[in-house]
């Protein structure tokens, strides 16, 4: 274990923020977390932030603590029943190359969440989701170490308290416990989801009449290679807003001024998703630049870094963007992305 003072965390966030960490180490198991503990001086190793690969954090200055770059990997199938396998994956795998994993050895249910960037431990803590899976439905328990109690907890789905980009490791829990190991349960007989979005569409485009699970990962990659970002090239962080939930009343009188607003049902029937993107391109923010922030000209929901931008001329510019859609919309956007 090699511990970094003043670290620069430019290559270790998606938006490609140029900030540094006071110190930056490397763990592989929970017992390299705890002997980190030791060595880091006492102060800044209080309230240590668990990265994984940075794709959903804007920094908004220097991180005057600890951060501590989860690298657990393997990935194992730890039971089978007639109808499922259970498949562990370690916490720093990459969520993507887990999904072709998964593909690879015909373990079905993740293949909707395609080229999501980040690891496997991070994502419980949004309950990642696209294409109209989200973890929570696959999702079997997980390995979460107390930081502070220094003990192992087993977390099953009810314990987590999954949401729409939500989970008890987003509220009461927040920042308490580094995810060592999360498990999946994964089908023998696919349940596509072909429905959301336009992946019937992609499939249609290539003659696809019967899609296996790799037709659909591959579908998922072309929508979202020809509208999101990838942060190699422009910095980002995915959505930078969540889609918010609205009255059903509130909503049909919004489509009496805007007939086109797209609205999404939701588990519960008195609430609608709206998508977020098409409201703040309705405010002409797609495509906008100041200096090196921006508003994707493609996807207005993703906010973007040109080269240069501070944390916090994005923020600022998410500042600008929420009081425009409060404005004209009489809705507020929260954002998705964790700020430091
Ligand atoms: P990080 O950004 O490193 O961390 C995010 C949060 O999780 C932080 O609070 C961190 O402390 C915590 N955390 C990370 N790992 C651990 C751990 N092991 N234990 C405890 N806490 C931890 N998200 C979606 O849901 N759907 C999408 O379709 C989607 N598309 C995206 C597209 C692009 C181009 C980008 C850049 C992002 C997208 N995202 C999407 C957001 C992002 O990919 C997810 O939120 C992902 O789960 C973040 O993983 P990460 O490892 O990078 O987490
Ligand atoms: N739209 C516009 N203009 C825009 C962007 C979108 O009018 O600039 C409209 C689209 O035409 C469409 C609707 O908004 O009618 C929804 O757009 P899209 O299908 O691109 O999805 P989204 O709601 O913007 C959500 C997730 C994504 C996820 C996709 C696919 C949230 C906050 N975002 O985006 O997740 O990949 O659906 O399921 O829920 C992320 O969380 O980082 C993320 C990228």
């Amino acid at each position: 274990m090699q511990l970094h003072e003043n670290f620069s965390l430019k290559a270790w966030n998606s938006f490609g923020i140029d900030v540094s960490a006071r110190y930056f180490a490397r763990f592989s198991n929970w017992e390299e977390l705890e002997q980190l503990k030791e060595i880091i001086p006492n102060k800044t190793i209080e309230n240590p932030l668990i990265l994984g690969g940075g794709s959903n954090i804007l920094f908004t200055k220097n991180f005057d603590g600890s951060i501590l770059k989860n690298v657990i990997r393997g990935i194992r199938l730890v039971a089978e029943t007639k109808e499922h396998f259970i498949v562990e994956a370690g916490a720093g795998e990459i969520w993507h190359e887990f999904v072709m994993h998964c593909i690879d050895h015909n373990y079905a249910g993740l293949e909707n969440l395609s080229l999501i960037p980040g690891t496997v431990g991070a994502s419980p803590i949004q309950n990642i989701g696209a294409y109209g899976v989200e973890i929570k439905d696959c999702f079997h328990s997980l390995d979460a170490y107390h930081l502070k109690d220094k003990t192992v907890v087993q977390f099953e789905a009810k314990d987590c308290l999954f949401g729409y980009r939500d989970s008890i490791f987003k509220k009461e829990f927040k920042n308490q416990f580094a995810i060592l190991k999360v498990r999946f349960q994964l089908s023998k007989q696919p349940n596509l989801k072909t429905s959301y979005g336009i992946i019937e569409q992609e499939l249609a485009k290539k003659n696809i009449s019967s899609p296996s699970i790799r037709d659909i990962s591959n579908a998922v990659i072309s929508i979202r290679t020809s509208k999101l970002p990838d942060p190699k090239i422009i910095g980002n962080a995915g959505s930078f807003f969540k889609n918010p939930l609205i009255a059903k009343t509130s909503f049909e009188l919004l489509k009496q001024t805007y007939p086109t607003i797209p609205g999404y049902s939701t588990d519960s029937p008195e609430f609608v998703k709206i998508a977020a993107g098409w409201l703040i391109d309705q405010c002409g923010w797609k495509g906008y630049r100041k200096a090196d922030a921006g508003c994707h000209a493609l996807q207005a929901l993703v906010l973007v870094n040109y080269g240069n931008a501070t944390g916090s001329e994005i923020l600022s510019l998410s500042h600008e963007i929420i009081a425009s859609i409060q404005n004209k919309f009489g809705i507020e956007l929260e954002r998705e992305v964790n700020i430091l």
